[in-house]
C-alpha cells in the first residue's frame, strides 16, 4: 500500500456487496469534494483539461487513452469487438485521470455504468451510475503509478497461475477426439515447436454437459490426461455456465434442480434458458451453497488429472429463453400473414436476433443473494465473477497446496484475485492485434495480470503474416494461446506456411520465460502492472505520454509491436536512449543503441522488436525448451544495456505450490558494471 496516496470512499444509499475491495475504508460523510456531483448522486462529472489522459476501464474497446467515446459497463457476449461498441465481457469500472493531478476513480456497482469520456462534450467526463446505491472510491496521489498501485492494494493481490501456464497453448473450437489432440501434440513435438497446453473446447463433453467427457471420442480420459502429461502437455477443458436440462441422465442437472440451485423467475420457478446444449439452467452463483456445489464439480475432472480450466459463456450468454421463444414463434406467425415491407421486414429480423442475450431475460431472472432476493438486471455484471469465484474456492478445497490454472471470459474487478481472463472472441484482424496491445495494459491497471487475446484471432481467417506479427506481441502476454473458431482457416503453426519463422518467434517466449515469470510474480506481489503505457514512467515527456502502441514490459523492456499489414518496420519513439534488439530467434538477433527521439526501425515479419531501457538487465535463456519445465533458471545469459551499473533480481519457485508472498520463492540477484 502506497502511503503517499489518499483514498476516499463515498457511499451512496446501500450498495450491493461486490467484494471487489478487500480493505476496509471508512466512508466519508458529506459531498464528494473532488468532483462536481449532479442529480441524485447518480451522475458524476469531472472537467478534463486538454492535456489530461484518461486511462483504465480494463476490457473495453478503443485505445489506451479512453477520451472521445462512451463506454458502458454491461457484461456482454459480444462477438464483434468493433470500435462502435460500448461493452465487452467484463466490467472494470476503474479510471485514472492523468493530468497535472492524478486521480483514480472506482465506481463499485454490479449494475450498468456509463462512462462518457469527452464523447458528448470534449472537455468533460460524465459518469452515470444506473443504480443509486453504489460506492465511489476516489484516489489521489503523486503519480499514475502510485495511484494504480494504491487502487490495486484496495482490491487485493492478482491471481497467480502455475508456471507451466506461461507456456504456449494450442486451441481450436474444437479438437473433437483424443486422436486429434494426439496429432496436435505430435506435430508440435516432431517439428520442435514448443507446447505446454492443448485446450479442449465444448466438444470434449458428452452432449455439452459440464463436467462430463464424451467417452466415445475420449476413451479412458484419465489415461489420456496422463499420456499427455508424460509428453509435458496439460489438457485444459472449458466449462460453461449453463447446465443442460437432462432429467434422469445427468446428475449435475438432477441435483441442481432437486436442491433448487438454479436461477429462478420472479415467482420462484427455475428459469429455463438455452445455450450450447439447448435447454439449460443457470446456477445461482450469488448463493454461497450453490458456489460450493458448483465449485466442487470441478473435482470430477481434477481427479482425472486435469489442472487447468477456462470458464465460458458466463456473462451469462443466453441464446433464448423458453418464455421468449414462445412469444417469438407467436410473433412470427403474425409476420407470416403480412407483406413484409421496409418496416416489418427489419422488425421481423430483429424479432429473431433479439432472442439472443436479451435484456428481457436478464430482467426476468432472480437471485437469492446474501442481502436477499435481487433481480439479475441489477447485479448482472457480477455473474461471471461469481462463477469464477465458485471455481477458485472449489480449487482451494480440492487442491489446497497446488495452483490450478483458471481463466474466465466474463469478469468484474475482484475476479483478478481468482483467475485470469482471455480477451474474448476477437477476429483475425490487424486492428484486433492493436486492440490487444492496448487492452492488456488497461487490464493490468484493474488487476488482471494473467491475460492475453486469442493469438492469431478467433473468428475470420488468419493470414501467415498476421499470425507472425501477432505472435511477436503475444509471446510477452502471460496467457499465450492460439485459438480459432470452427469454420475458419486452420491456425495451428504447423499448418501455416511460415511454420519455421513462427517457431523461432515462439522460442523467444521460452528464452524470456525466466524474466516473464519473475516480472509477473514481482508485479503480483507489489500490486504493480506488468505492461505499462509510457506515460507511467515518463510523465514529463509530452510525446511519451501520448504513445498508444508501445508498452513498457516489466522493469527492463519496452515493446513496440508492428500491428500493420505489409509494414517493413515502424516508427518508434524513445523517451530515452535504449538498446534495440531486433530478434529473429533466441540465437539470432542484432543489437543497436538508439538515441532518445524518433526512429524508423525496420522489422520484417519474422522479427520482433525489443528495447532494453538504460541500466537494466534481463535474464535470457537459450530458447531451446520445448515446454516450460524444460526452461532452466540456471546457466542463463543476461541481456542488458548498462551505462553505469545495473542489477536484476530473479524470482524462482517450484511453479506449482501456492505462494502468498515473494519470500515463498527465491530471489537471486545479479549485477553488471560498465
Ligand atoms: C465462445 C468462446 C470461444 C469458444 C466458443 C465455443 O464463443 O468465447 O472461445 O471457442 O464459445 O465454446
Amino acid at each position: 500500500m502506497n502511503q503517499t496516496c489518499t483514498v476516499k470512499k463515498y457511499t451512496f444509499g446501500t450498495p450491493f456487496p461486490t467484494h471487489a475491495v478487500v480493505r476496509e475504508v471508512p466512508a466519508e460523510t458529506g459531498e464528494v469534494q473532488e468532483l462536481l456531483v449532479k442529480g441524485e448522486g447518480r451522475v458524476l462529472q469531472l472537467l478534463l483539461d486538454a492535456e489530461d489522459i484518461v486511462f483504465g476501464l480494463g476490457e473495453q474497446v478503443r485505445g489506451l487513452n479512453k477520451r472521445g467515446w462512451k463506454y458502458i459497463s454491461n457484461n456482454t457476449d459480444e462477438s464483434n469487438h468493433a470500435e462502435g461498441k460500448h461493452s465487452l465481457y467484463g466490467s472494470h469500472n476503474f479510471l485514472l485521470v492523468d493530468g497535472i493531478e492524478k486521480i483514480g476513480l472506482f465506481v463499485d456497482t454490479p449494475g450498468r455504468v456509463t462512462f462518457d469520456i469527452g464523447y458528448s462534450m470534449s472537455e468533460q467526463m460524465r459518469i452515470e451510475v444506473e443504480d443509486p446505491d453504489y460506492d465511489l472510491y476516489v484516489i489521489t496521489g503523486p503519480s499514475s503509478d502510485a495511484v494504480v498501485r494504491c487502487f490495486r492494494g484496495l482490491i487485493g493481490r492478482s491471481y497467480i497461475p502455475p508456471r507451466w501456464a506461461f507456456g504456449y497453448g494450442q486451441s481450436r473450437w474444437s479438437y473433437e477426439t483424443a486422436d486429434e489432440v494426439r496429432e496436435v501434440v505430435r506435430e508440435h513435438r516432431e517439428r520442435g515447436i514448443p507446447l505446454d497446453m492443448v485446450y479442449l473446447d465444448i466438444d470434449y463433453m458428452d452432449q455439452y454437459e459440464d463436467f462430463t467427457v464424451d467417452e466415445t471420442k475420449f476413451p479412458d480420459f484419465a489415461g489420456f490426461v496422463q499420456e499427455m502429461k508424460e509428453q509435458h502437455v496439460h489438457l485444459v477443458p472449458i466449462i460453461d455456465a449453463g447446465v443442460k436440462k437432462a432429467e434422469g441422465t445427468y446428475p449435475v442437472y438432477d441435483e441442481g434442480m432437486e436442491k433448487g440451485y438454479f436461477c429462478k423467475d420472479e415467482s420462484g420457478k427455475p428459469y429455463e434458458v438455452a445455450v450450447w446444449p439447448g435447454r439449460s439452467y443457470l446456477p445461482d452463483f450469488f448463493r454461497e451453497d450453490v458456489r460450493t456445489w458448483f465449485g466442487d464439480q470441478y473435482r470430477s475432472l481434477l481427479d482425472l488429472g486435469i489442472d487447468g480450466f477456462w470458464n465460458d459463456m458466463n456473462e451469462p450468454a443466453i441464446f433464448y429463453s423458453d418464455r421468449r421463444l414462445k412469444e417469438t414463434f407467436e410473433k412470427i406467425g403474425e409476420f407470416q400473414k403480412q407483406n413484409l415491407d421496409v418496416h416489418s421486414f427489419f422488425e421481423f429480423l430483429d424479432t429473431i436476433t433479439g432472442l439472443f442475450n436479451s435484456p428481457e431475460d436478464y430482467k426476468a431472472l432472480w437471485h437469492d443473494t446474501e442481502v436477499g432476493r435481487v433481480c439479475h438486471d441489477k447485479v448482472h455484471n457480477l455473474y461471471g465473477a461469481l462463477m469464477t469465484r465458485a471455481a477458485s474456492e472449489g480449487f482451494r478445497r480440492a487442491e489446497p497446496e497446488k495452483r490450478v490454472l483458471m481463466f474466465s471470459r466474463s469478469s468484474y474487478i475482484g475476479s483478478h484475485r481468482d483467475a485470469g481472463i482471455w480477451q474474448g472472441d476477437n477476429k483475425s484482424w490487424w486492428s484486433h492485434l492493436k486492440l490487444s496491445v492496448q487492452m492488456t495494459a488497461s487490464l493490468n491497471m484493474c488487476g488482471f495480470l494473467y491475460t492475453g487475446a486469442d493469438a492469431g484471432g478467433f473468428a475470420d481467417d488468419v493470414s501467415p503474416d498476421l499470425l507472425l506479427r501477432w505472435l511477436g506481441f503475444a509471446i510477452f502476454t502471460p496467457l499465450l494461446r492460439n485459438h480459432s473458431m470452427r469454420g475458419t482457416r486452420r491456425q495451428e503453426i504447423w499448418r501455416m506456411v511460415r511454420t519455421e519463422e513462427c517457431k523461432q518467434i515462439l522460442s523467444l517466449r521460452y528464452a524470456f520465460l525466466p524474466y516473464i515469470y519473475s516480472e509477473y510474480m514481482k508485479a503480483a506481489f507489489a500490486d504493480d502492472m506488468l505492461f505499462k503505457p509510457l506515460a507511467f514512467a515518463y510523465p514529463e515527456d509530452h510525446r511519451a505520454r501520448h504513445v498508444e502502441d508501445q508498452l513498457l514490459f516489466g522493469e527492463g523492456l519496452m515493446l513496440a509491436p508492428v500491428v500493420e499489414q505489409n509494414a517493413w518496420g515502424r516508427y518508434v519513439y524513445l523517451p530515452e536512449d535504449m538498446k534495440l534488439l531486433r530478434m529473429r530467434s533466441a540465437q539470432d538477433y542484432d543489437e543497436e543503441i538508439l538515441e532518445k527521439g524518433d526512429h524508423w526501425v525496420p522489422a520484417m515479419e519474422h522479427e520482433v522488436l525489443v528495447f532494453i531501457r538504460p541500466d537494466r538487465l534481463v535474464p535470457f535463456g537459450s530458447g531451446s525448451a520445448m515446454y516450460v519445465d524444460e526452461v532452466s533458471e540456471t546457466g542463463l545469459s543476461v541481456l542488458g544495456y548498462v551505462k553505469t551499473k545495473a542489477s536484476y533480481e530473479l524470482y524462482t519457485d517450484d511453479g506449482v505450490r501456492r505462494v502468498e508472498r515473494l519470500e515463498d520463492g527465491e530471489l537471486s540477484r545479479f549485477e553488471s558494471f560498465r
